[in-house]
């Protein structure tokens, strides 16, 4: 059994602080793909983008994909919205989906000043692309959870499904 737990969904969704509750929920280490990849190349994932591009990119994600699923046992994983789109994630572990309409998505990403996706420049493509992923995220998921919580609310959600197993 791997045991990793795997938070996945739409730019926005909370991935990463929800990760943050979740992994202290299972006293265990939370890895953040976008993370990784932006201190391994020493650039913010936007600058990543306009200097090697997106499907350069996506190749990165693949091959931390791969040495997850070799090396890791008993972690909290949030991935960048677009890994399940080119990684089967549940050979990694179990997959959890954090729904949101895209309005809200939108409220919270352009709530920030600085939006660090480069993804979500556009509106409209940004719709598209969540129309698109969204049957993707559904397909791929052990459990989907409300992303509409307080942050400690959806870890706790999680928490309490991963207990029952
Ligand atoms: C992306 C989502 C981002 C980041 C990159 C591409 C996507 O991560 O990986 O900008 O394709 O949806 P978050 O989902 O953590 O914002």
């Amino acid at each position: 059994m791997l045991n990793n737990v795997i938070l996945i969904g739409f730019m926005g969704c909370g991935k990463t602080s929800v990760g943050r509750e979740l992994s202290k929920l299972c006293r265990n280490i939370l890895i953040d793909t976008d993370d990784i990849i932006a201190t391994n190349y020493n650039m913010t994932i936007s600058n990543f983008f306009a200097r090697f591009g997106e499907s350069e990119f996506r190749q990165v994600e693949i091959s931390l994909c791969n040495w997850m699923k070799e090396n890791l046992r008993n972690a909290t994983i949030a991935v960048g919205g677009g890994l399940p789109v080119i990684y089967d994630l549940r050979d990694i572990g179990s997959v959890i989906y954090l729904e949101s309409p895209f309005e809200e998505l939108y409220q919270r990403i352009l709530g920030h000043k600085s939006n660090k996706r480069p993804l979500f420049d556009d509106l409209t493509l940004a719709k598209e692309l969540y129309d698109k992923r969204i049957p993707i995220y559904e397909e791929m998921a052990d459990y989907t959870v409300s992303a509409l919580g307080t942050t400690t609310q959806v870890a706790e959600k999680i928490y309490n499904y991963i207990k029952g197993y």
